[in-house]
């Protein structure tokens, strides 16, 4: 794959390609995710449509995961009797293309097919970004050595399957004023109505239509006659709208129908219009706004940036605070579409500093999932809310799978442990909620939601420490961020944040202290202030030792080390699992991903230089970046060190995750954290914007290849442009309503409306 200024290529058509450019490639709006298969089908394909929050529950073996919904992609495509698919006769000339910038998917292909005639066919797609409900597509056939009788048979085919499981009932079909198709389908569980509707129009000729109804599908068989040089056009434009939209929740299935087809009416306004709007939406909401602009030795840098804001916008759910970003987006499978940490500590800066609303409501989905988090806590023993390190709908609680791969050893499936012990995430929800109010002081969102979470999560540490012989306080038998350990006492990144989370706790409620807000909050809550602080100053956090290098956890640093180059140099992630079992890694110095290292990161005021030099020398070449996590930490670090080349390097390879050469990395769907990651390299770290408590820093690091860094961020409210060269800072507040107070390499500032500075000098 080729990715040039606003576009990502596919030169040539490559069936191992196939799951790859479905999911990179994919097409959405945050409402949902289409994967970019292919009109024809292919074996080794995965079509995918998901609808953001639409959870459902195959069987009580399983947990709940988001439905691959109906396929209406589907093209059988015949020409003058012979099956059009790139397999078979010979493919002339190829090319796909996303387009960054306005969303499009393009695929233009000459074909010979295998008796020898030659045809051109070209193919668009978008989701609107206008209307997230419609989706359209357009092809255009030219027959080449003659006139062709064209047979195309296209609806929408409800077979398809989550890897086997299929969520929906068989459900319904209709078709409408003898053109358009509906498919209505309800999760077997959750009992969510699906209805997609569709129709064809064809430019260029006339066609014949049939209608076909068959095992949860339906479909379509038109018939037209192209002159040979000349083109036919069709155009099909879908809808779709499920009984969890927040306007259709009451309306039953019928409406649901109902509205479904009136809508598909309004969209049906030509292919070119539906995209003109949806590329002027692109533009308003993100390239015309909030861009972020690279120039850079190596072009495919500013392309990388365009990628990460591409997939940031068509993952997050922005619509409806009852959703989350799934750890692959909308794009595919993997991790069943549940939310991790990946929002809070990897995906959500972006929002907080350029779309604070989505930001806002991506938090609001924790504090609405409080009653599953109360149960959870409640469930294990405890108090407050313990967050699920696996969540989906908002009452569905923990949905952690309980079984994952292969063990070599017992050849038994690996148990997961994440669901019951990385408990880790319920500090970061609450690190999550502290960065969004300290970026934008939001004090609305706070006092509605954000104070009570951060009581909440604090309630729960309250309980959850354990007193240790030493008299200390301790957090045993966890998961911490490297999960290559399971069931390790003291580890460090969560002990630090929950003591951190008493802390904050109880600075809000001294904050708060006299409000009616307080008083209303401690009539539904126990907030016990003083138990937070006796807690608090006995957590045990492992303090860096004689050499600067903090423990892991309370065995970490005693396990034995083995020679790790050969995983290090390794071509695809998890190789060490080839050679060890789970147990047996479990028992070496090795990390999964950044983890003490990320700690010193997120809590940077709290480390000095030499602590995290120390811990960089130490746990860099421990850790296999086996996490797609875990490059972005590295490379900022690397950065704030001073050593450029190194994170620059990690940049490139951050990016390489979904973007690079591996042809399997993203088949269930793109890497959400990881691609958060991308723009905190560039703005957090390159761009050196960071929250510090509650101070806004700006400390540029730009690498070596790159000139200028331009990028918009939301401070306190006011936007402000950012633009950073080797010897000049330029900031200028667009919004001018307000002040932001920032310090600029050490030195304190106030900005109004401009601010230039002249000749700084990067910190080696
Ligand atoms: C990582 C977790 C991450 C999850 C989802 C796992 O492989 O270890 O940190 O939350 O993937 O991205």
């Amino acid at each position: 794959m080729r990715a040039v200024d606003w576009l990502l290529h596919e030169d040539e058509f490559n069936p191992s390609a196939l799951g790859k450019c479905e999911a990179v490639m994919c097409l959405g709006n945050g409402y949902l995710g289409l994967r970019s298969a292919t009109e024809e089908r292919y074996i080794g394909e995965r079509r995918g449509l998901f609808v953001a929050g639409t959870f459902n529950r195959f069987h009580e073996s399983e947990v709940c995961e988001l439905p691959n919904a109906a396929d209406f992609l589907e093209m059988d495509i015949f020409l003058n009797d012979e099956k059009f698919n790139l397999q078979s006769g010979t493919v002339k000339s190829y090319s796909r293309t996303l387009n960054l910038s306005t969303g499009e998917l393009c695929r233009k292909v000459e074909w010979v097919s295998p008796i020898g005639r030659g045809y051109t066919l070209d193919f668009f797609r978008v989701v609107s970004l206008c209307d997230l409900h419609t989706i359209a597509q357009k092809v255009c056939i030219t027959p080449l050595d003659g006139n062709a009788e064209l047979s195309l048979s296209t609806g929408i085919n409800g077979q398809i399957t989550n890897s086997g499981s299929q969520h929906f009932s068989e459900g319904a079909k209709r078709l409408y004023e003898k053109k358009y198709m509906q498919l209505v389908q309800t999760t077997v569980e959750s009992n969510i109505d699906f209805v997609i509707t569709t129709h064809c129009n064809f430019y260029g000729g006339e066609a014949e239509s049939h209608i076909h109804m068959d095992r949860r599908k339906i479909f379509s068989v038109y018939t037209a006659a192209i002159n040979k040089g000349e083109c036919l056009t069709i155009e099909k434009i879908t809808t779709v709208h499920t009984s969890r939209d927040k306007a259709c929740e009451n309306l039953g299935t019928e409406a649901l129908q109902a509205h479904g087809l009136a809508n598909l009416k309004k969209q049906s306004v030509g292919y070119d219009k539906l995209l003109v709007d949806s590329a002027a939406a692109w533009k308003a909401i993100l390239w015309d706004n909030v861009p972020v602009t690279v120039e850079s030795e190596n072009p495919r840098d500013a392309t990388a940036l365009r990628f990460a804001q591409y997939h940031l916008q068509i993952m997050a759910p922005a619509h409806d605070p009852r959703m989350n970003i799934g750890a692959k987006g909308l794009s595919g499978e993997g991790y069943k579409g549940h939310t991790f940490w990946d929002t809070e500590v990897f995906a959500l800066p972006y929002y907080i500093f350029t779309q604070p609303k989505t930001a806002r409501s991506l938090e609001e989905y924790r504090y609405n999932s409080l009653p599953g988090a109360r149960e959870k806590a409640n469930l294990g023993g405890f108090k407050g809310a313990q967050f699920p390190w696996e969540s989906a709908w908002l009452d569905d609680g923990e949905v952690t799978p309980l079984w994952g791969a292969a063990d070599i050893v017992t050849g038994l499936p690996i148990p997961i442990l994440t669901g019951q012990i990385e408990i880790h995430i319920t500090c970061d929800v609450c690190y999550g909620i502290w960065q969004y109010y300290m970026a934008t002081g939001d004090e609305d969102f706070m006092e509605k939601y954000g104070y009570e979470v951060i009581f909440e999560t604090a309630t729960f540490w309250e309980s959850r420490l354990e007193e240790g012989d030493d008299g200390l306080l301790h957090i045993n038998h966890v998961i911490g961020p490297d999960e290559y350990k399971d069931g390790i006492d003291d580890d460090a990144f969560t002990n630090y944040f929950a003591r951190w989370n008493l802390y904050l706790a109880m600075e809000y409620y001294d904050k708060l202290s006299g409000t009616a807000l307080l008083e209303k909050l401690k009539e539904r809550l126990t907030l016990d202030r003083s138990g937070w602080q006796s807690k608090a100053e006995h957590v045990y956090v492992p303090a860096p030792r004689e050499d600067g290098v903090i423990p892991q956890n309370s065995t970490f640093l005693i396990l034995k080390d083995i020679d790790l180059s050969k995983y290090k140099a390794q071509k695809q992630v998890g190789s060490i699992y080839k050679d060890y079992n789970h147990d047996q890694i479990g028992q070496m110095q090795v990390c999964k991903q950044a983890d003490v290292l990320l700690l010193l990161l997120l809590m940077e005021a709290a480390f000095t230089p030499e602590v995290k030099r120390a811990n960089w020398n130490y746990y860099e070449p421990r850790t296999l970046h086996d996490s797609s996590l875990s490059l972005s930490t590295h490379c900022i670090l690397a950065g704030d060190m001073g050593d450029y080349a190194e994170a620059y390097s990690l940049f490139e390879r951050a990016c390489n995750i979904d973007m690079g050469p591996n042809l399997n990395s993203s088949n269930d769907g793109i890497h959400a954290g990881s691609i958060g990651g991308i723009w905190q390299c560039a703005v957090l770290g390159f761009g050196g914007l960071r929250l510090v408590g509650d101070k806004i820093r700006i400390e540029p690091k730009l690498p070596e290849s790159w000139r200028r860094l331009e990028f918009y961020a939301f401070l306190k409210g006011q936007k402000v442009r950012i633009e950073i060269t080797k010897d000049k800072i330029n900031l200028e507040n667009t919004t001018r309503t307000g002040e932001v107070k920032l310090e600029i390499n050490g030195i304190e500032h106030v900005l109004t409306d401009m601010l230039n500075i002249d000749n700084y000098s990067q910190p080696i």
